[in-house]
């Protein structure tokens, strides 16, 4: 098996898309039903989170998240955490002509990155955290994600995910395969299988719930799942 990429070659392939992750009407077209679960992620923060005023959005890309969340939970305050400066840049703009409250830039690795403690009230990462290599890792960023959570705050994840049980995703895969070439063709689908082989480790649904229940939070919840990909939370 081919090593995965490296931090930096991650951040120099992020550095040259940023149009990609730019467009809200489209979403990540790589990623099934990522639109509607962008939407189901800002709605599903706003009723949990009803009085936030801050958000993190870990792994940013062009800002497409708080631009969604800003239309449900209006003049939040906005950090955006990614590896790429560009990318910042991109959500920056985007964010400040939504209207956003203050707007903070943190470009770094989520590994490495001080994030704080009991500082916001909602957390999003979505299609990041399948960059996360080994269990250890995978336990530090969640319980990081958690401490950075104010009491009763929520934290959102839209992912990559595998099955719990191997012999099933074979099947999810081709499902994802299927969508891929529909979407746009058989080309498209092995650019994106290619992306997957070389940069992404992602976990299955529950083991990630799991996790967040080890670390502390008090409530989990699935909003949507489909082949390999999942919207799901949780309420500190
Ligand atoms: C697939 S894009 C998703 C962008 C955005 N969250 C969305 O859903 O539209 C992944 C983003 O995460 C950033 N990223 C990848 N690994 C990261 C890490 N370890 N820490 C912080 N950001 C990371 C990349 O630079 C890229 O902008």
């Amino acid at each position: 098996m081919m090593p995965k990429s490296t931090v930096e070659q991650i951040k120099e392939r992020f550095d040259n898309s940023v149009e990609r992750f730019s467009n809200s009407d489209s979403g990540n077209t790589a990623q099934m039903d990522s639109v509607m679960s962008m939407t189901l992620i800002a709605e599903a923060a706003a009723l949990a989170t009803p009085q936030a005023k801050s958000v993190l959005d870990v792994g940013c890309g062009g800002g497409n998240y708080v631009l969604k969340l800003l239309e449900y939970s209006p003049a939040l305050d906005v950090t955006l955490l990614d590896l790429s400066q560009p990318m910042l840049e991109r959500a920056r703009d985007r964010v400040q002509q939504a209207g956003a409250g203050t707007i903070t830039l943190l470009q770094g690795d989520i590994r490495e990155a001080d994030i704080g403690q009991e500082k916001y009230d909602i957390l999003v990462a979505s299609a990041v955290l399948h960059h996360l290599r080994e269990d250890a890792e995978w336990e530090a960023v969640f319980a990081k994600l958690y401490q950075a959570l104010k009491s009763g705050g929520s934290l959102w994840i839209y992912d990559l995910i595998e099955q719990s049980i191997p012999e099933l995703n074979a099947t999810m895969h081709r499902l994802h395969g299927d969508y891929l070439v529909q979407h746009q063709d058989a080309a498209f689908r092995d650019t994106v299988f290619g992306w997957i082989e070389m940069e992404d480790s992602p976990r299955p649904l529950m083991y990630q719930l799991d996790l967040m229940r080890s670390v502390g939070f008090r409530t989990v919840d699935v909003l949507h799942k489909h082949s390999r990909f999942a919207a799901f939370g949780g309420v500190k």
